[in-house]
């Protein structure tokens, strides 16, 4: 029989899996899809959290439809107010025209401005709670864990915390909603990507609401984040921990080369770094094509290592432009605390090098080594130079180990 799944006696599952969507923001490539992650309370008030996408509406009102009978919503808490949360708030507003909406201020400026809604709004602060039956909604203000207007919803009764994006993931949910069903480990490298793509540059305000949390414990038995898994007690605190070690941008010992090559020759360069990072004992050598490796790929693993190596060829006198643009989204994201290192080549007139060396200034990151510079082709001395390069950054990864 078919049934809504329900994370507690009352709270339903009324989420969706977006598996026909090629980028998510049109950017980030979804290899194994993504969840749009919404929530039905049934108690003497009905009470839904966060809306979907609205390409999947139909099947949102279908499912909510199912558990209702045609009893009213009373409320909507708009916990965020991204279109693959709130998108299907302008029809939710037509089919339950009473509804009244819970937000903050921020949430209300953009619930005017993307669906001109501007009335039966309940706005609440930090703390404010309202009573919907047994059970009670607080509120934690959350601002940049993903927008500003972002904030957490916590329910007393089953000890549930609606967390907005946080300790999201990408990945569509695969028939269980709960993490102690699965196999969670499918989500890790999806968690890392999407944090990374989309929450990467909010570290600060992540660490925030973590601090907030800390001061003012609530006891928690589940997570019901917007994209992919609800967390229970079985695997939350490593979600917590994924997304304590990445919003602190803290690294794992290791090497990521990030490198730019048209006919072959930066990439001999790139392949001898790495080796000889290897070479010295370290574990973790990831080496990313700028032409093979999506940017979502690449910035994971800038959040995951400490050593990182880029390497471009000189192109119209200029940089290659793919670096350019992957520099561009490492410093949207303020990735602090890595080492730099750099190599180039060119054909007559060395500039890649001056270029990334200007782009990443802004950065700050500690440099390691001298950069090392090809006209053409490999020769011996610049192999040897590479070597050298790589195997001077293997050393400072195991200098930090004392
Ligand atoms: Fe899943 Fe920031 O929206």
């Amino acid at each position: 029989m078919f049934e809504i799944p329900q994370i507690t006696e009352g709270i339903y599952y009324v989420g969706v899996n977006d598996r026909a969507k090629a980028k998510f923001e049109n950017v980030w490539p979804l290899y194994k899809g993504v969840s749009y992650n919404s929530y039905l309370i049934v108690d003497e008030k009905v009470v839904l959290i966060d809306t979907v996408d609205v390409c999947y509406s139909d099947i949102f009102f279908y499912k909510i439809d199912l558990i209702l009978k045609g009893r009213p919503i009373d409320y909507l808490v708009v916990d965020h107010m991204e279109p693959d949360h709130s998108g299907s708030i302008g029809l939710l507003k037509q089919k339950y025209p009473d509804i009244k909406i819970i937000g903050n201020k921020k949430t209300f400026n953009m619930l005017n401005g993307y669906h001109g809604i501007t009335e039966n709004l309940v706005e609440v602060e930090e703390g404010m709670s309202i009573k919907i039956g047994k059970r009670e909604l607080s509120f934690i203000m959350a601002p940049m864990v993903h927008w500003p207007e972002v904030m957490f919803t916590y329910e007393q009764h089953d000890k549930v915390l609606f967390s907005a994006d946080a300790f999201g993931t990408f990945g569509a949910l695969d028939g269980h909603i709960l993490d102690k069903d699965m196999d969670i480990d499918k989500y890790w490298y999806e968690m890392e990507r999407y944090y990374a793509c989309i929450v990467g540059k909010f570290g600060p305000f992540v660490q925030k609401v973590f601090k907030k949390l800390q001061d003012n414990p609530i006891e928690i038995d589940y997570v019901c984040s917007t994209h992919g898994p609800v967390w229970t007690k079985a695997h939350f605190s490593e979600a917590m921990a994924v997304y304590d070690r990445l919003s602190k941008y803290e690294a794992y010992e290791g090497a990521c080369i990030i490198f730019g090559s048209m006919y072959g020759h930066t990439e001999i360069l790139a392949d001898t770094i790495a080796q000889a990072i290897a070479k010295k004992g370290i574990k973790n050598v990831v080496v990313h094509s700028l032409t093979s490796s999506d940017p979502s790929d690449i910035l994971r693993d800038v959040f995951r290592y400490k050593a990182i190596v880029l390497g471009a060829p000189t192109y119209c006198n200029n940089l290659f432009s793919p670096m350019e643009h992957i520099i561009h989204l490492i410093e949207l994201r303020e990735v602090k605390n890595r080492y730099l290192s750099l190599f180039g080549s060119c054909t007559w007139a060395i500039q890649s090098i001056k270029k990334m060396t200007a782009l990443t200034e802004k950065l700050a990151w500690e440099k390691i080594g001298e950069p090392v510079e090809m006209k053409m082709a490999p020769t011996p001395e610049v192999l040897n130079k590479a070597a050298e390069l790589g195997e001077q950054i293997a050393q400072k990864l195991i200098e930090d180990r004392k």
